[in-house]
């Protein structure tokens, strides 16, 4: 039970005793800390309902509140508020903190994050994906839910007959071309992941340029999916050179798929997919392509049709997810799947869940769309290298690494560690600069990337907080002696304790609303907190035996909590810094 749980339910029960529902116990943090440490608001809701006093009514359950071993203070304020406080020593007891949240009903999820596309540079919508999708799945899966994160890799579209179609323009004799080769085919690829990767902007420029050879690409994306044997041995080389190299971009982002699926794994299922649709009349014939409608009468902006298959006869990005989600449903048969893709892609999630809803595959309210707002520039728009190209994850990566080593430099940290430590500890502090701005800032709300501001070791960014758990760290190495009872006296220590006591809300709430933020808000609360206590009280040298075991046992907890919550968020952290 979270902390604010078991107060509500308190709360309740004196509401439940005054015969009202106690569903109106609900307790939430103050909102003026200054003025009391919780409140309750359910009084004026009550009253409002069965047209009483409110004051009166909050009177009435405070003389039925039998807690007076929990709250040292309740009191009511304003036009009906319960203002409430605890008792230190009740408090102490639940201030390790160590335990997250455990969600009371575990459902099996699949989230779809990360949606690279093969040979395409990832763009900043990509990197959102990874690093909040990262962080969904340790969330949910320390609250006890079966989780399976997928990479979903976008394998199976145009950009793939454009690719095949350049290098049989630029190498025809290749045996990959020959119409008539049914294989088997060379085992290594015939070009590097450099020349697929220079190959892939030659490639989509030349298609936009040209109406003939956007035909070409078109002809080889058909040919692709309709199995011709040579493009699909080309195409298993393109993958595998593209895969080999995002996984290594990946281990350092800290993100992990437990699936590499793409698009592609779900392609063979299609036949009977279009089948059974058209079957019962849900797919539908319109200007030569099949199509799944998805209006309803009380839409309120217009709801195209879903492409399933267009007029050329080959299946996209629509059919794909359509097929993506039977095959999940048979293979892993998930309570939930939860997509982590930009906000610029709403539309097509919310055609996609329809169409499947319709056909009866899968529950539209079992699907949810975890969009995200983008990582702008300086300018509002996209984020964008110097040059105005497409982001490369690599290339951010060394930037974000490089200049968390100046900004080491600056703050005179470590220093003297030697070069290969010094090395690792600046390549975590730019990962967790870079993945904290991203986490921190809401999930739905577009953000500036600004280095600066990011890698800075003051305010709420990752090399704050890494800092701050370097320095506990080294306290609690120089303390002697273990860590005690908990007793409360200094407010810093209340502060400090109720800090940590709101863990398992904050995983709750973030876990509820799919929202990483809230971990980030209260990590960055708890280290504040702890650095007032820092300020303010001894630890390592207090004199007194029993107080200087309390202030021990108060950091380790601060610590073990910080590391949840680093492991959740998916932060990486030096040990010293
Ligand atoms: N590859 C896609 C893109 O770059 C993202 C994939 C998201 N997942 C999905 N099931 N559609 O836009």
């Amino acid at each position: 039970m979270t902390l604010l749980d078991e107060l509500s339910a308190i709360l309740g029960e004196a509401f439940a005793a005054a015969g009202l529902d106690a569903a109106y116990g609900r307790v939430a943090r103050a909102d003026r800390p200054d003025l009391a440490q919780f409140q309750c608001n359910g009084a004026l809701a009550a009253a409002k309902a069965a047209k009483q006093n409110p004051r009166a009514l909050a009177q009435s359950v405070l003389d039925k509140l039998d807690a007076s071993d929990v709250f040292s203070e309740t009191a009511i304020a304003g036009p009906g508020f319960i203002n409430l406080a605890l008792h230190d020593a009740w408090l102490a007891v639940r201030a390790d903190g160590r335990n997250g949240w455990r969600s009371p009903s575990l459902e099996k999820l699949v989230i779809d994050y990360g949606g690279p596309n093969v040979a395409k540079p990832l763009h900043v919508g990509h990197l959102r994906a990874a690093i909040i999708g990262e962080s969904l799945k340790r969330i949910t899966r320390a609250a006890g839910d079966e989780v399976i994160g997928d990479a979903h890799l976008g394998d199976w579209g145009l950009q793939m007959g454009q690719l095949i179609s350049e290098l049989e323009l630029r190498e025809p004799d290749l045996p990959y071309f020959d119409i008539d080769a049914q294989g088997p085919f060379p085992a290594d690829p015939p070009i590097t992941l450099a020349d697929l990767e220079a190959m892939y902007p030659a490639a989509s420029a030349a298609c936009k340029e040209d109406e003939a050879r956007a035909g070409l690409a078109r002809e080889a994306t058909k040919a692709l999916q309709d199995g011709r044997p040579g493009y699909r041995a080309l195409w298993r080389h393109f993958v595998d050179l593209s895969v080999a190299a995002m996984k290594v971009d990946y281990a350092d982002l800290g993100v992990d798929f437990d699936l590499w699926n793409g698009e592609a794994d779900a392609d063979p299922l299609i036949p009977e997919i279009a089948d059974d649709l058209r079957d019962r009349g849900l797919l539908e014939t319109s200007d030569g392509a099949e199509i799944i409608r998805v209006a309803r009468d009380d839409d309120k902006k217009e709801m195209p049709p879903i492409i399933f298959r267009n007029s050329r006869g080959a299946v996209g990005y629509h059919a794909t997810d359509v097929a993506t989600i039977v095959d999940r449903v048979r293979n892993i048969g998930p309570d939930r799947m939860l997509y982590v893709v930009d906000a610029r892609q709403r539309l097509h999630f919310e055609q996609v869940f329809r169409a499947v809803d319709r056909a009866g595959y899968f529950r539209e309210d079992r699907l949810e769309h975890l969009w995200f707002g983008t990582m702008n520039g300086e300018d509002g728009k996209p984020f964008k290298t110097r040059e105005g190209g497409t982001l490369k994850l690599r290339d951010f990566i060394d930037m974000v690494t490089d200049k968390a080593r100046a900004r080491l430099v600056e703050n005179g940290l470590a220093e003297g560690y030697g070069e290969a430590e010094t090395a690792e500890i600046a390549q975590k502090v730019g990962i967790a600069a870079l993945k904290f701005a991203d986490l921190s800032n809401p999930r739905t709300s577009d953000y500036i990337f600004d280095i600066d501001r990011f890698t800075s070791f003051e305010g709420k960014t990752g090399p704050y907080l890494l800092y701050a758990r370097a320095r506990i760290r080294s306290v609690l190495a120089k303390a002697t002696g273990a860590g005690g009872v908990i007793a409360i006296a200094a407010p810093e220590e209340r502060d400090l304790a109720l800090a940590l006591a709101g863990f398992a809300d904050a995983h709750r709430d973030a876990y509820q609303k799919r929202l990483p933020h809230i971990l980030c808000e209260h990590a960055f609360g708890l280290a504040q907190a702890f650095s007032k206590f820092y300020a303010a009280c001894r630890i390592a040298d207090e004199a007194d035996d029993e107080v200087r075991a309390s202030r021990i046992a108060l950091a380790e907890a601060v610590a073990a909590q910080l590391d949840m919550i680093f492991d959740l968020l998916g932060l990486p952290a030096p040990n010293r810094m």
